[in-house]
């Protein structure tokens, strides 16, 4: 480096340090969820969602007017075979997108032997029900519409109601260029609104971000048991930013009734998944009591309990259910934490039906 060259730089360097003039420190951003993008729809996620781990089908694109018209759809009662019962009935964004029963009520007041599960963050998991029989959003919309004790409809007589009403043919237009109303278009609309129900900007996701006031102490300590594969080892199983390895596992739960629900097995057919159910998302789990497949659980504390007596013995019980002889504070802290995922929910809001 020749003299000269060095003297410049160092002259420049002692420039900056003199035009310096003590600053306070800027306020630190307020942390940004991940923007995803859909065809021509594009959202900032709520914090600590990630986009990448979205999945839509390359045939049914998002846009507004698909969103708009899924939405009127998911609440429209009209869909039911006698005009009670809509998606939001055993999916209100009220209660969690749940029903807070133990087993849902359709038509005529019959009830199913099944929880209903959340509709959140539905956008981050392909197969969809309990026993994971349905390969989409797409595919799961028309089940529910066509089940007798659900909505208890046709398609075929569903589709003609919705002609009935001048009010939508428009909207089905806007949504996908021409105003035909067919099954198919109904379970995309209807997937596409779903796939807008997000919830993140928990004080977990905040923490994670570098709030370290967003979880109290109680929390932090139930953080560190769930991740912990020595102790809790909940993360084993809800895994990843939206707490399930989407994968099916036997707790036992139900085991010990005469007729057990077989769950996967219904769909796999393997002798190993007799009795497991779909790892369902722990965001905004606080929500959407009372718990699992069949309900059985009243309280998040009830189903730590659970976990805590190594779940109910039977001949395919998951080899990472064990007895967990967690302390009452152990299982406090815990349940704190589980509350600690509960954050901003996205796509709540109740349309005008035509
Ligand atoms: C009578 C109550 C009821 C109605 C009405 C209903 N559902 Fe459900 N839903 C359930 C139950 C119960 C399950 C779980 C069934 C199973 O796993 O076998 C479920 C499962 C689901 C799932 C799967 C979620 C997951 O985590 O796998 C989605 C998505 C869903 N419903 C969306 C809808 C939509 C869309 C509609 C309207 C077209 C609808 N539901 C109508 C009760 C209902
Ligand atoms: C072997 C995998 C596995 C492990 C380990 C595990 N879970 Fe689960 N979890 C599941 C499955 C599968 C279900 C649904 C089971 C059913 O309904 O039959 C579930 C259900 C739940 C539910 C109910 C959610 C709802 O919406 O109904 C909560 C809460 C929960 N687990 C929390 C925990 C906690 C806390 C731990 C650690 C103590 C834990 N889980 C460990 C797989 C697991």
């Amino acid at each position: 480096m020749k003299p000269g060259l060095l003297v410049g730089m160092l002259a420049a360097l002692f420039a900056i340090g003199c035009a310096e003039t003590p600053k306070e420190p800027p306020e630190p951003a307020a942390p940004q969820g991940e923007s995803f993008t859909s065809g021509n729809y594009t959202a900032a996620l709520p914090l600590g969602l990630q986009a990448a781990a979205a999945y839509v089908p390359e045939n049914n694109p998002m846009s507004a007017a698909r969103i708009d018209l899924g939405r009127k759809l998911y609440f429209d009662p009209r869909l039911s075979k006698d005009g009670t019962v809509s998606c939001a009935t055993c999916h209100d964004p009220d209660k969690g997108f749940s029903d807070a029963r133990p087993t849902s009520m359709g038509i005529g007041r019959q009830t199913g032997s099944r929880n209903a599960p959340t509709v959140m963050n539905r956008l981050f998991s392909q197969e969809q029900f309990w026993d994971g029989r349905a390969a989409d959003l797409e595919a799961q919309a028309l089940g529910p519409i066509q089940n007798p004790i659900e909505m208890g409809h046709t398609l075929q007589d569903m589709v003609s109601n919705l002609k009935n009403l001048s009010g939508y043919a428009p909207v089905f237009q806007a949504a996908f260029g021409s105003p035909d109303i067919t099954p198919d278009r109904v379970a995309q609309a209807i997937a596409t609104y779903e796939r807008t129900v997000l919830a993140g900007n928990s004080p977990f996701d905040r923490y994670q971000a570098g709030e370290k006031t967003a979880l109290g102490e109680s929390a932090v300590r139930g953080m560190a048991l769930f991740n912990d594969a020595q102790r809790a080892n909940c993360v084993t199983c809800h895994a990843g930013f939206n707490f399930t390895d989407e994968s099916y596992h036997n707790l036992g739960v139900g085991m010990d009734r005469p007729n057990p629900d077989w769950g996967r097995f219904g769909v796999s057919k393997n002798e190993f998944d007799k009795g497991a159910f779909k790892t369902p998302t722990l965001r905004n789990v606080s929500q959407s009591a009372p718990y699992m497949h069949d309900g059985s659980e009243a309280t998040l504390l009830n189903v730590v309990d659970f976990y805590d007596r190594g779940g109910l013995q039977n001949q395919w019980l998951s080899k990472e259910i064990k007895p967990l002889r967690l302390t009452a504070r152990e299982k406090t802290d815990l349940v704190a934490f589980l509350e600690a995922l509960t954050g901003e929910v996205r796509g709540t809001g109740k349309p005008t039906l035509p």
